[in-house]
């Protein structure tokens, strides 16, 4: 992921949404806690409700006001915008325009990223049902209909059940968190319905254990109700995932390592926060896709006793893989250096745990 392209996308948010003052401060260095300090409590009160949530309940909306989405937009944009920043690389459109729609888009986060990743030319729908988080959505969304990037933008309160639009490229990002677990698997499956053949169909979630657990669960839902559609990161297969069958603890998720923009990093000194890393869950579907040959890497290589020992997923395989000490070799390189989420090919089928006579390779 580009620190640029992220730094940039900071250096937006604080010009749109600092008074004069603060925005020039931020240009030179940092913002004075002063010209923070509106921000401040509202994103202490919308991070205290995401962590009393009861995962599967509607959650209330902590934004309860203008000043509100805009200290969500000022904190969690940029956060969340790195998120889709690191899986938009796994996206491909051939087309010079593509259709996009966001559900719960917040203050346009994902339209953010993509006008600021993609050189494509974006037919964004938001829909957001807070009234504030649209007009910020507006102000930070509504600059790039001049650069041409943006063709068309539309921010709604709610998804008409009568439209038959179908999109490019569909997002669901940190919303599934926010509804009961009914709301949820309908807003699942109407999303499905709603990716073009060809489309993408991704849903990011926060990263903490039970939004991942219950995502986990969606995603077999989904996958078993609609066949047309193939998973493509992180699972490399498609029948029940075999982590939820076997752990009631486990859950699937990545950690971004980025360079923190410095707004984000000096609002996490004032509140006493820590984003210098970030966790995430996420997955992403193609309509009529095909989903990718190999293992994923779920686990980072971790040194024991007996060698080094990665738990892994793939087709047919899920669990434990070790390289032995005194087998380590230029064949099992790969699966040594191997990052979380990293896709490798192998030269025959895992059987067991032990890779000795098994060839790992990056695609
Ligand atoms: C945590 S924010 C995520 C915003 C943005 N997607 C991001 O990743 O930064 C969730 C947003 O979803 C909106 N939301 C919750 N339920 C919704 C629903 N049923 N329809 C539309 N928006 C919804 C909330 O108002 C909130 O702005």
């Amino acid at each position: 992921m580009s620190t640029t392209l992220i730094q940039q996308v900071e250096d937006y948010l604080a010009a749109t949404l600092l008074s004069p003052q603060g925005a020039a401060q931020h240009l030179t260095g940092k913002v004075s806690k002063h010209e923070l300090a509106p921000f401040l409590g509202h994103i202490s009160a919308i991070s205290a409700s995401y962590i009393s949530h009861s995962v599967g309940s509607k959650l209330a909306s902590p934004i309860t006001g203008a000043q509100a989405a805009e200290a969500y937009a000022l904190y969690y944009t940029i956060i969340n915008a790195a998120k889709l920043l690191h899986l938009i690389p796994s996206l491909s459109f051939e087309r010079e325009e593509i259709s996009v729609l966001d559900l719960g888009s917040g203050p346009g986060t994902a339209g953010l990223a993509l006008l600021t990743a993609l050189k494509k030319s974006i037919h964004l729908t938001c829909v957001e049902d807070s009234p504030h988080m649209r007009k910020v959505a507006e102000r930070l969304l509504s600059r790039y209909r001049s650069t041409g990037v943006l063709s068309k933008l539309s921010i709604m309160p709610a998804l008409s059940s009568r439209s038959t639009d179908r999109y490019d490229l569909v997002i669901a990002a940190n919303v599934v968190a926010e509804l009961d677990s009914v709301e949820g698997e309908r807003a699942f499956q109407s999303l499905a319905e709603r990716t073009a053949p060809g489309g993408y169909l991704v849903v990011i979630e926060p990263g903490q254990q039970q939004h991942t657990r219950r995502l986990m669960h969606l995603r077999d839902t989904l996958l078993s109700k609609n066949t047309e559609f193939a998973p493509l990161f992180p699972c490399l297969r498609r029948d029940s995932c075999p982590m939820l069958r076997l752990s009631e603890t486990d859950w699937c998720h990545g950690v971004i390592e980025w360079q923190q923009p410095r707004l984000n990093a000096h609002l996490d000194d004032l509140l006493s926060f820590n984003k210098h890393r970030i966790k995430y869950s996420g997955f992403i579907f193609q309509r009529g896709g095909v989903t990718p040959p190999g293992i994923r890497a779920l686990t980072p290589p971790e040194k024991t006793r007996i060698g080094i020992e990665t738990l892994v997923c793939g087709e047919d395989t899920f669990g434990v893989v070790r390289i032995r000490k005194g087998a380590r070799s230029e064949k099992n390189r790969a699966l040594e250096k191997a990052s979380v989420f990293d896709r490798l090919l192998v030269s025959q089928p895992l059987q067991g745990d032990d890779a000795e006579e098994v060839s790992f390779s990056k695609p």
